[in-house]
C-alpha cells in the first residue's frame, strides 16, 4: 500500500486512517471514548449509526413484506422484481426475515420467514447449480437452528446431497454452472462457490458422514491453489479440463476481465475461506482469507463502498457495488474473530458505517429494498446500481454481528475451531 493511498483510507465520517493489517495495528487500542470491547472504529456514534440502520431495515421489511410475492432478485426503478423458484438468491429473503425477527423479536417476521423458506422446498433436489448453500443456509439451516424443527435439517442435508453430485474428483472442484449432463461449463469453477461449502460442513456435522466436508475441503484447496494471485486479488472464474482435471486458466463473467478483481467475488472469497477455517481449523484457509482481505482493504476507496471491480479501468471512479461491501464486512468481522487482528474489525465497522450513511434507501418512500447502489452484472449491463437481496441480508447480518453476536451465532453458527 503506498502512503498516499493509505492516508486516503478514512471512514465515511472522516475518522482515523486505516493502515495495513499488521500485528501492531491488531493490538488492543484502549482509547478514551471508545467501546472497550471494540476497536478504534467502535465508538458510541458508530454503534448508534448501525442501530439506526437496523431499525430502518426492520421498518422497511415490515412495510414491504406483505406485498412480496416471490423471492426478490433485484429492483427495477426501486421496486423488487421476483423469481418464483428462487433463482440463486432465494435464501436471502427468508434470511433477511430471520435477521429482522432476531433483531426485533417480532413473531410476524418469524412466520414470514418460515412461509418463504418453505417455498424453496423443490430446490432440495436441484443438481443443476452450485448455489445450494446460498439457497439453503440462510433459510433452512437457520430455520432449523432457530426452530429445532427437523424438516429444515433433513431438507438442508438433502440439498447438500444434491450439491456433492457436482463434484469433479479429477480436478478436485465443484462445478459452478450447468446441468450435470451439459458439457458446456463442465470445468468452470467460480470464487462464489466458497460460500456454498458451509452447507456441506453442516451436513457432515449433522450426519456424522465426513464425505460432505471432505468434498468442501477438496474444493477449497483447489480454489486456494488457483484463485489468489500473488497480490491477493482473485479472478471471478477459473477453468479446468473437466475430463482430465487439468487447469486451463482464469476467466471472468461478472468481472471486467480475466486479470481483474470483481469486488463481490473477492468478498465471497474472504467470507468463504474464513468460514472454511472455522469449520476445519486449517490455518491455511485463514491465511488465504487474510491475503484476500488485505488486498480488498487496500483497494477500498476513501468512501468505503467498493467499486464493482477493483481493477476496472474507471476505478476508483467507477460504479459501486454496496453488496460487496456488506459481504466483505461480514467476512472481516469473522476474520477478526479468527485472527484477533483488530484492524479487520475496524475496517468492517467503517464499511458498515459507510453503507448506513451513504447507501440506504432512506430518502425514497418508493424504494422496497434497504440498500441501494449495488451492481449485479456490469459487463452484462444488467442491474447497475440497483438494490439486491443479498445486500440487504448481509447488511443485517453484519450489523447484528456487531450488535447481537449471540443472535447471529444462534442463526448461522459462528463457532471457532476447538
Ligand atoms: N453468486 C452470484 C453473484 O454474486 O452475483
Amino acid at each position: 500500500m503506498n502512503v498516499s493511498r493509505r492516508a486516503l483510507l478514512v471512514t465515511a465520517a472522516g475518522a482515523a486512517a486505516v493502515g495495513p493489517v499488521t500485528e501492531a495495528s491488531a493490538a488492543p487500542a484502549a482509547e478514551a471514548g471508545r467501546a472497550e470491547t471494540g476497536g478504534r472504529a467502535e465508538t458510541g456514534a458508530t454503534l448508534r449509526t448501525l442501530s439506526a440502520a437496523a431499525d430502518y431495515a426492520v421498518a422497511k421489511v415490515r412495510a414491504v413484506a406483505p406485498r412480496v410475492t416471490g423471492f426478490p432478485v433485484g429492483t427495477r426503478f426501486e421496486k423488487w422484481t421476483y423469481s418464483r423458484g428462487g433463482d440463486w438468491v432465494g435464501g436471502f429473503w427468508p434470511g433477511t426475515l430471520w435477521m429482522t425477527y432476531l433483531y426485533s423479536g417480532d413473531d410476524t417476521f418469524r412466520a414470514r420467514a418460515v412461509e418463504s423458506a418453505r417455498n424453496l422446498a423443490p430446490r432440495q433436489t436441484d443438481t443443476t447449480t452450485h448455489d445450494l448453500g446460498f439457497l439453503f443456509y440462510p433459510s433452512w439451516v437457520t430455520a432449523w437452528r432457530l426452530t429445532g424443527d427437523d424438516e429444515w435439517r433433513t431438507g438442508a442435508i438433502r440439498a447438500a446431497d444434491s450439491l456433492i453430485r457436482r463434484y469433479n474428483p479429477r480436478g478436485g472442484f465443484i462445478r459452478a454452472w450447468g446441468a450435470l449432463n451439459d458439457t458446456a461449463n463442465a470445468g468452470r469453477v467460480i470464487i462464489d462457490t466458497m460460500m456454498n461449502l458451509d452447507l456441506l460442513a453442516f451436513a457432515s456435522r449433522q450426519t456424522g458422514d465426513p464425505a460432505y466436508l471432505d468434498i468442501a475441503v477438496a474444493h477449497a484447496k483447489t480454489a486456494q491453489r488457483v484463485f489468489p494471485r500473488p497480490d491477493g486479488s482473485t479472478p471471478h472464474v477459473f477453468d479446468f479440463d473437466p475430463d482430465t482435471g487439468a487447469p486451463l486458466g482464469p476467466a471472468t463473467v461478472q468481472g471486467y476481465d480475466a486479470s481483474s478483481c470483481w469486488s463481490r467475488g473477492q468478498a465471497w472469497g474472504i467470507y468463504g475461506f474464513t468460514t472454511m477455517y472455522r469449520r476445519t481449523g486449517d490455518t491455511g484457509f485463514r491465511d488465504t482469507a487474510r491475503r484476500l482481505a488485505d488486498y480488498a482493504i487496500e483497494a477500498l476507496t476513501p468512501d468505503h463502498v467498493p467499486v464493482w471491480d477493483y481493477r476496472a479501468p474507471q476505478q476508483p471512479y467507477d460504479v459501486k457495488d454496496a453488496s460487496a461491501g456488506a459481504i466483505m464486512a461480514c467476512g472481516l468481522l469473522d476474520l477478526h474473530a479468527a485472527t484477533g487482528r483488530r484492524a479487520y474489525r475496524d475496517v468492517a465497522l467503517r464499511i458498515l458505517t459507510a453503507l448506513a450513511e451513504t447507501c440506504l434507501t432512506r430518502n425514497s418512500a418508493r424504494a422496497e429494498a434497504v440498500v441501494a447502489r449495488c451492481t449485479r452484472n456490469r459487463p452484462g449491463e444488467d442491474g447497475i446500481e440497483i438494490s439486491l437481496p443479498y445486500a440487504d441480508y448481509y447488511l443485517l447480518e453484519g450489523i447484528l454481528r456487531v450488535l447481537r453476536p449471540a443472535d447471529v451465532d444462534r442463526a448461522i453458527d459462528l463457532s471457532q475451531p476447538s
